[in-house]
């Protein structure tokens, strides 16, 4: 009996080392498991893909498409993000802090706005851009933070915007279609 025991651990102790090793030929699951066994396994890789992955452009990205270990999710990055110029933006040599506050930040490569319009609206003028986007990169376009009407009911009062007669009838119609998200001629940014 107790020789039965014996031969039947040590034959499902040598079962599951098979399969484990077997899982590990197709798959990295498999390597990390193999790894806490014998160590050495390089585990690598999926790091390096994901550091390499800031480098890729979106267009590559999407060439990639069908690449599903690659391409997680669709982004949107700011071209002194992308190209890794993090001293446009940031002082390296004083802890990573910004060179400049925006919008002045902003107006070192983009027109300042004020010489665009003649009303700005309120976040805007006070340099408040990340507000509205970020920085470095986004699951949107235009490194915007939030979409569609949210963009604008984060700071806006639901209720309040839907008093108005003006907007009795817009349903989901994005903001944007009638209003300019920086400025206009008026202070209805029309
Ligand atoms: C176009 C300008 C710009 C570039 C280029 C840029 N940053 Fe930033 N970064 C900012 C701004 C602005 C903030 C502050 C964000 C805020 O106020 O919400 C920031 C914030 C940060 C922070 C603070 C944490 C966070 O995410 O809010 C880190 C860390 C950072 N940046 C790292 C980097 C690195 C690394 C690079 C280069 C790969 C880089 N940045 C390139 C503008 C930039
Ligand atoms: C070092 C130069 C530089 C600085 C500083 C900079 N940008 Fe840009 N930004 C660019 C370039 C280059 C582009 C791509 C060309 C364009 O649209 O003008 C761009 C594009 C953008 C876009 C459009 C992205 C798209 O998908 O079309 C937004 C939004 C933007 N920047 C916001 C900001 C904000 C907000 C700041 C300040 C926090 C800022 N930028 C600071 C260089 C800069
Ligand atoms: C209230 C939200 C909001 C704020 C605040 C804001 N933006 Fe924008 N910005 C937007 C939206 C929305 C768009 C996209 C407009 C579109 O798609 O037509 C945009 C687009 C842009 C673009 C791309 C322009 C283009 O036509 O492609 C740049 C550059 C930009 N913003 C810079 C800035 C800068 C710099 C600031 C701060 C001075 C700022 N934004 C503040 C909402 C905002
Ligand atoms: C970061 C906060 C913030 C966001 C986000 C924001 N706004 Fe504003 N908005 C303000 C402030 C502050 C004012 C100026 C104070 C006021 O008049 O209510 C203002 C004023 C306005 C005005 C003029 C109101 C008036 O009576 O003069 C309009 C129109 C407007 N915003 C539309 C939008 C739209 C459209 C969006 C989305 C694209 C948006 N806002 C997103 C903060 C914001
Ligand atoms: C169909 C076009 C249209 C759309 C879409 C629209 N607006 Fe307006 N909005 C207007 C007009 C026109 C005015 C000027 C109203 C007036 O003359 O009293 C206005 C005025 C405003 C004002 C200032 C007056 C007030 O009611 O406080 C704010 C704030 C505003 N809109 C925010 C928004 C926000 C936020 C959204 C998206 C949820 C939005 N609007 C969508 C046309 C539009």
């Amino acid at each position: 009996m107790r020789k039965f025991i014996y031969g039947y651990l040590i034959y499902t102790v040598l079962l599951s080392v098979l399969l484990i090793i077997n899982f590990s030929c197709s798959s990295s699951e498999g390597k990390k498991i193999l790894s806490i066994f014998f160590d050495g396994v390089p585990q690598g890789e999926n790091e390096k893909l994901a550091a390499d992955s800031l480098l890729v452009s979106n267009e590559n990205k999407k060439k990639q498409g069908n690449n599903k270990k690659r391409v997680v999710q669709q982004m949107f990055f700011h071209p002194p993000y992308q190209a890794r110029e993090c001293y446009n933006c940031h002082n390296l040599q004083a802890g990573n802090e910004l060179i400049e506050q925006p919008p002045k930040l902003c107006y070192t490569c983009h027109e300042d706005f004020n010489n665009q319009f003649a009303v700005l609206h309120g976040p805007v003028a006070s340099g408040y851009c990340t507000q509205c986007h970020n920085p470095h990169s986004s699951k949107l376009p235009k490194l915007l933070k939030r979409k569609g009407q949210e963009l604008c009911l984060y700071c806006h009062e639901k209720s309040d915007v839907f008093k108005n007669e003006v907007h009795e009838d817009i349903d989901d119609t994005n903001c944007i279609e009638c209003h300019n998200p920086h400025g206009g001629e008026d202070r209805f940014l029309l």
